[in-house]
């Protein structure tokens, strides 16, 4: 401690920051509000009196007491009818100078007041916690009040009845004992401060008051004040732990923007990106510059730059529609797909990587889970914490069964909702998802249905905006161009192909473009519309499987806004929509080509199967039903002659239709050889 501050009060110069202009006012609103807290900047504080930030920083147990009491005697002076009715005045420090990194906490933070910034990504419901536990005496009957602190409820040690002086037992009177709200987080390093490869840290943060509790939910990104503490865990019956673990006591915390910060470009680099959008070729360059390494699959790089890019989300005031896209990509092992998503992890602003069963407990969306004490914490799943930026999901047909249930929720309406173990709530998930799955069967089976080659449910994968198959087919001259261009790749160690934009400058250039707004113009309105006319026109004749529906349609905007943005266009031009619809048609016909009447069919991913299919499935089910009624349980021998003789549906089909019913749940098998309706 410097001489000069052991001559002045700390109190008093704390209270004589409170009577400036600013701190008054503040005070003087408290009554307004119904709060209790004076928020101080760290940076009038410093500007004020260095010495006592300093000493704020290094003893801050002992300094928050001395801003309380001098918040609090301020109070009194400005508001004395408020300030009769209040009991404690809690100042809070916001925006210290300086972030701490939640890696880097250790031993020498120990008792220091640090600001950490991360992500939520569990909290625990609001608990009332005891700070004055008042106790009867069972003997005499006396009334003794106990302070508490520590994690356990602390009873008086003998009675305070100087005649009495019993050690218990004692009554806990909770209408007379006082209590206060309180919470614990869970709070990880965001993934734009992780160091490349490491996996994200987290520490545990308890909040105390009512003014700081309920103030941040999963998902969202925080900047706490906080003093580091350390607490020896205890082993039952063996003791205390010799290695300590750190938390947090949260003095203040302020839920910061979500948007990912703007990388602001400089000047220079301004300059450079509107030249880029000036140039006709812009959309092949940057398509180009997409993992430049992996050959070939142009249509899958023009689909990421849309997924980059992203449409522009609409909130009407009865429904809001999203602005990002899902794709999806089915393929063959080793067909690069780990190796796309990873990339585009890596280049979008708030990327993240994850395989389907998630890296947390909490998988894709969330989970409410049982803490070690007994109580429940909800915690964040992959979409929530890739709120406002990318999700890359390798293995998504591998996601948890809980995670099939919510992703219909987190991918068309951005929202998780979680009613568990008396915890209710919704959390953000606006992600663009770009997934990746492996066929059902090992491989894409060409002649069969995209659901029967993938085990998502369809209604998942209508969700996505765009689906592509990559298949792993001989071909000389493919085969001999991409040996050539990985071969040469492990020859020098680096890509054969410079990506026309380099990286750094693309996601400069990607985030700028994020603030434009493009609108339909007249011309381009009028291809979508022909387009899609001429789609469900082609499903008017009778019978014909339904062409395209109202999703695709807004797929089709998404694509021409993200199409439009990427050249940094405020009009999506006709040569936009043309774009979209190419690219749509492609994934179309991709997935749905109706195999009997080679007709784009979209009943294959609303329903799953081909209309000429789908009949079938229901012949098989009604005949499974009518032989129930006379039988209750239907042989399966007897339903294959059944299904021959009277529908002239070969054994070998028939089998393949009852394994598919079997699989999607609709029949069940009670015994070997014996089928039913579920
Ligand atoms: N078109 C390509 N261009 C360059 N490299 C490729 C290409 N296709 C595959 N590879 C290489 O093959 C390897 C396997 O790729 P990756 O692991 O991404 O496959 P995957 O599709 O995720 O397979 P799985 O379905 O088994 O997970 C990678 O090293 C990748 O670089
Ligand atoms: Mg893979
Ligand atoms: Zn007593």
């Amino acid at each position: 401690m410097t001489e000069q501050l052991q001559r002045i009060d700390p109190q008093e110069r704390f209270q004589e920051l409170c009577k400036t202009e600013k701190y008054r006012q503040r005070i003087s609103q408290m009554a307004v509000e119904g709060i209790t807290s004076l928020i101080v900047d760290f940076q009038d504080l410093l500007t004020f009196d260095r010495g006592l930030t300093e000493e704020l920083l290094q003893n801050p147990d002992g300094y928050l007491k001395h801003a309380n009491n001098a918040a609090y005697a301020q109070l009194q002076i400005e508001d004395p009818e408020y300030g009769e009715k209040t009991e404690t005045v809690t100042a809070r420090i916001v925006r210290l100078l300086e972030t701490a990194q939640l890696r880097k906490l250790g031993s020498q933070h120990m008792g220091k007041l640090v600001m950490i910034e991360g992500i939520v990504v569990r909290s625990t419901p609001v608990r009332p916690m005891v700070m004055q536990a008042v106790f009867r005496c069972k003997r005499c009957g006396e009334i003794t009040a106990v302070n508490q602190a520590g994690p356990f409820l602390r009873a008086p040690f003998v009675c305070t009845n100087p005649s009495c002086r019993a050690k218990g037992p004692f009554d806990f009177i909770q209408e007379e004992t006082t209590f206060i709200d309180s919470q614990e987080l869970r709070v990880q390093e965001r993934p734009e401060d992780l160091p490349p490869g490491q996996l994200p840290r987290s520490l545990n943060i308890k909040l105390i008051g009512s003014e700081i509790v309920d103030v941040a939910r999963p998902g969202d990104h925080v900047s706490i004040v906080g003093i580091v503490r350390a607490v020896a865990p205890t082993v039952p019956r063996v003791g205390k732990l010799r290695t300590f673990v750190l938390h947090l006591d949260a003095n203040s915390i302020e839920v910061l923007g979500k948007e990912p910060e703007m990388v602001l470009p400089s000047p220079e680099e301004e300059k450079k990106i509107l030249e880029l959008a000036k140039d006709p070729w812009i959309h092949r360059k940057i398509t180009n510059s997409i993992a430049p390494s992996i050959y070939g699959y142009d249509h899958v790089k023009e689909s990421i730059m849309y997924l980059l890019f992203g449409g522009v989300p609409k909130s009407l005031p009865d429904v809001t529609i999203r602005g990002e896209l899902n794709v999806l990509l089915i393929g063959d092992p080793g067909t690069a797909k780990s190796q796309l998503l990873q990339y585009v992890a890596r280049i979008a602003p708030r990327g993240l990587y994850t395989s389907g069963r998630g890296t947390t407990a909490a998988g894709l969306t969330a989970a409410v889970l049982r803490e070690k004490g007994g109580g429940m914490t909800l915690e964040a799943g992959a979409l929530v914490l890739a709120d406002k930026g990318i999700a890359c999901i390798d293995e998504m047909d591998k996601m948890r069964p809980e995670d099939r249930v919510a992703i219909h929720e987190a991918m068309e309406q951005h929202t998780v909702s979680v009613a568990k173990g008396g915890i209710v709530a919704t959390l953000n998930a606006r992600t663009a998802i770009l997934a990746a799955a492996n066929p059902a069967l090992g491989r894409y089976e060409p002649h069969r249905t995209v659901a029967e080659n993938i085990s998502l449910p369809v209604t998942i994968l209508s969700r996505f905006d765009l689906i592509f198959v990559l298949r792993d087919e001989p071909n000389k001259e493919a085969d001999s161009k991409m040996s050539e261009h990985i071969l040469e790749i492990h020859r020098k160690g680096l890509s054969p192909v410079e990506p026309p934009i380099p990286l750094e400058l693309l996601r400069k250039y990607i985030s700028y473009a994020k603030a434009i707004k493009p609108a339909l113009t007249k011309e381009a309105l009028q291809r979508l519309k022909d387009f899609y006319m001429a789609m469900r026109s082609a499903s008017e004749t009778e019978g014909s499987p339904v062409a395209i529906t109202a999703r695709q349609l807004e797929s089709l905007v998404r694509t021409t806004e993200a199409r439009a943005r990427s050249a940094l266009r405020k009009e999506i031009l006709a040569e936009d929509a043309e774009a979209a619809i190419a690219i749509m048609r492609r994934s179309l016909e991709e997935v749905g080509i109706d195999v009997s009447s080679s007709r784009i069919d979209i009943d294959l991913i609303m329903t799953g199967k081909p209309k000429s299919l789908r009949d079938k499935l229901q012949t098989v089910l009604s005949t499974i039903m009518e032989m129930e009624r006379e039988t209750g349980l239907v042989e399966k021998v007897a339903l294959l002659n059944e299904l021959e003789e009277k529908y002239k549906i070969s054994i070998g089909e028939a089998e393949r239709l009852i394994g598919q019913l079997l699989r999607e749940g609709t029949i069940y098998s009670p015994r070997e050889g014996y089928l039913k309706k579920t």
